[in-house]
């Protein structure tokens, strides 16, 4: 399994995605402030990817704290979470695994346990946490691997694989996962302008695991599915609202719509800690705007010219009408969303 993030000598340690595929180099990070700035910079990515790294954050809160008492500890644990939550606006996980870790914390204190307690209760949870996200995401390949026919041409977009989880992938996931299955999959990889996620990070991905990638710019998909070369596509998503509009990746929604002019179902990947049943639909979910330099820049070579404007807004919303299906640790949601996302929920 691919290192996202780990434990190791007590301190929390990242692969630097922002390195990838020409270094594989990892990021020590010995406090929560360490994470917060990892998540921030793009070291770390991905929804549920970094709503592990916040458990994990939040677990380096206490270990590291010098509180003498409770309250201390309590005061220092609030503002680490408040730090984390502020690192990145779209991806629910995030938030998701903060709560969680909230709500352990103070049962914990409700409880009266002391600051060792406390310590060890929130690292238990933090790796909790971490583990379910693997298990969830093997769940959902599994019930995801039966959509996917035989000799299946996948296109994705953005990473939204192990690099993007705590370990095997949403979107990738079900790609593995039918693989596993017997099935022979050929994925194609939206290169995923401006940050090259799918160039960068998919293909790396796909091609450690010894599975058939094609790497195309963004612009290409349409005349790729024109061509009859694409079977199914499967994304991944940082937030899908009660009603089933997905936030994912700049990009998605054109893939989606292309999808739908072509006849080609368009699935979505998600463990059910991206579901976001508070937020009605789509028109509610923030969109994270990003460095303009993402854009105009290259590395150090400048691509546009001085004074042209640029608009990076990172994530889009794809409408749910365009969604086949969403493929969850329980099953596969189908239309009416607004009824299957609360049974995955557990919520109807
Ligand atoms: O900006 P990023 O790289 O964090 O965006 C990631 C995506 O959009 C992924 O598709 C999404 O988080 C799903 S990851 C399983």
């Amino acid at each position: 399994m691919l290192p996202t993030i780990d434990w190791e000598d007590g301190d929390v340690v990242m692969i630097d995605q922002r390195k990838l595929p020409a270094r594989e180099v990892y990021v020590r990070c010995r406090t929560a402030k360490d994470v917060a700035k990892a998540i921030r910079t793009m070291v770390i990515r991905g929804a549920p990817a970094i709503g592990v790294a916040a458990a994990m954050g939040l677990a380096l809160a206490v270990r590291r704290s010098t509180a003498t008492g409770t309250t201390q500890l309590a005061t220092e644990f609030y503002r680490a979470c408040g730090m984390l939550a502020a690192t990145r606006p779209t991806a629910v996980n995030l938030f998701w695994a903060i709560e969680r870790m909230k709500r352990v914390f103070a049962a914990a204190m409700l409880a009266g346990q002391s600051t060792d307690e406390l310590t060890a209760t929130i690292d238990a949870e933090s790796a909790r946490v971490h583990d379910e996200d693997v298990a969830s995401c093997r769940a959902l390949g599994a019930h995801g691997a039966a959509v996917v026919p035989d000799d299946a041409r996948v296109l994705t977009h953005c990473n939204a694989g192990a690099l993007a989880t705590g370990g095997y992938g949403t979107a990738l996931g079900v790609v593995r996962a039918a693989v596993e299955a017997g099935k022979r999959v050929a994925v194609f990889a939206d290169e995923t302008r401006p940050f090259l996620q799918g160039a960068r990070l998919t293909a790396w991905e796909l091609v450690r695991d010894g599975i058939e990638t094609t790497v195309i710019t963004d612009g290409m998909s349409g005349a790729l599915m024109r061509a009859g070369c694409v079977d199914l596509v499967v994304v991944g998503a940082d937030r899908i609202a009660a009603n089933g509009d997905v936030a994912n990746k700049i990009g998605t929604y054109t893939v989606a719509v292309l999808a739908r002019a072509h006849g080609i179902p368009f699935y979505v990947a998600a463990p059910v800690s991206t579901i976001d049943l508070s937020t009605p639909d789509g028109s509610g979910i923030p969109i994270e705007e990003r460095d303009a330099k993402e854009i105009t820049h290259l590395g150090p070579a400048q691509l546009t010219p001085e004074g042209a404007s640029v608009w990076n807004p990172a994530f889009d919303v794809t409408p749910a009408e365009y969604v086949a299906g969403i493929i969850t640790e329980h099953g596969v949601c189908r239309p009416p969303f607004d009824a299957s996302l609360r049974e995955a929920c557990g919520a109807a």
